[in-house]
């Protein structure tokens, strides 16, 4: 299971422990804001001293540049492989973001979040005012313009991401959540199965609750 993140979300210190040791098929986990406010950096260092695991640190960092660079400072001593911040944020905060990591944490990729995978047309219309397809391009040409090469986009995003790299002449490493093998979908909405993302151009897949509630599932095969 090279490609897929498991989304550490909804349990606590114990439980992640429990999982990784029971699950060594396991070789990345994404740990969002949930087991980061609770437990800190000091989890983070832990989870890779103990286990074989990229990090995917999934902080969502949103602020004025300065504020965000500085954030993406104390991430210091920590291995993790990828950072998310908000596309939202702009240019300018992801061209900042991406250089204060590159000189803190070696090999740590910044993902820059786009569309969240549980926003429907009418939350996107709400929000910023105009289709999905018009948001989506405005958020790839922040990413573009920043020099930040990773997004996070649903697997439904990725025909249009995929033009946009061939018309800016570039290539993003795409993370694609709202992943569901079955029917249950729970608060997402953009969802593809593993397989669909992955043949539509995903570059890694990041599967929470179908995971974690779960686990057995593992044994099905079903994440590449
Ligand atoms: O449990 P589930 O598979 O829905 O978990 C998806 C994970 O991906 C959650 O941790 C969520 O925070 C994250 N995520 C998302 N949509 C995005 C970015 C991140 O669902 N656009």
């Amino acid at each position: 299971m090279d490609k897929t993140f498991v989304a550490l979300d909804g349990m606590n210190r114990q439980e992640v422990f429990d999982l990784l040791s029971a699950y060594p098929q396991i070789k990345n986990v994404k740990v969002g804001l949930e087991l980061f406010l609770r437990y800190g950096r000091e989890f983070v260092k832990e989870l890779s001293q103990k286990y074989q695991v990229q990090i995917f640190l999934d902080l969502k960092l949103h602020d004025i540049p300065t504020t965000v660079a500085k954030a993406c400072k104390t991430l210091d001593g920590l291995n993790i492989r990828f950072l998310t911040v908000h596309a939202t944020g702009g240019a300018k905060m992801l061209e900042l973001a991406k250089e204060s990591i590159s000189k803190t944490v070696a090999n740590c990729e910044i993902l820059a979040v786009t569309i969240l995978t549980s926003h429907n047309n009418s939350d996107i219309k709400g929000i910023w005012g105009r289709t999905h397809k018009e948001a989506l391009i405005n958020l790839l040409n922040e990413v573009a313009a920043s020099g930040v090469r990773g997004i996070v986009c649903s697997g439904a995003d990725l025909d249009i991401v995929k033009s946009f790299e061939e018309k800016a002449s570039l290539s993003f490493t795409k993370v694609c959540p709202g992943i569901r093998p079955g029917s249950d979908h729970d608060d997402q909405v953009r969802v593809m199965t593993p397989q669909a993302a992955m043949d539509a151009g995903a570059d890694f897949l990041v599967v929470g609750r179908p995971i974690t509630r779960n686990p057995e599932v593992l044994r099905q095969n079903l994440f590449p």
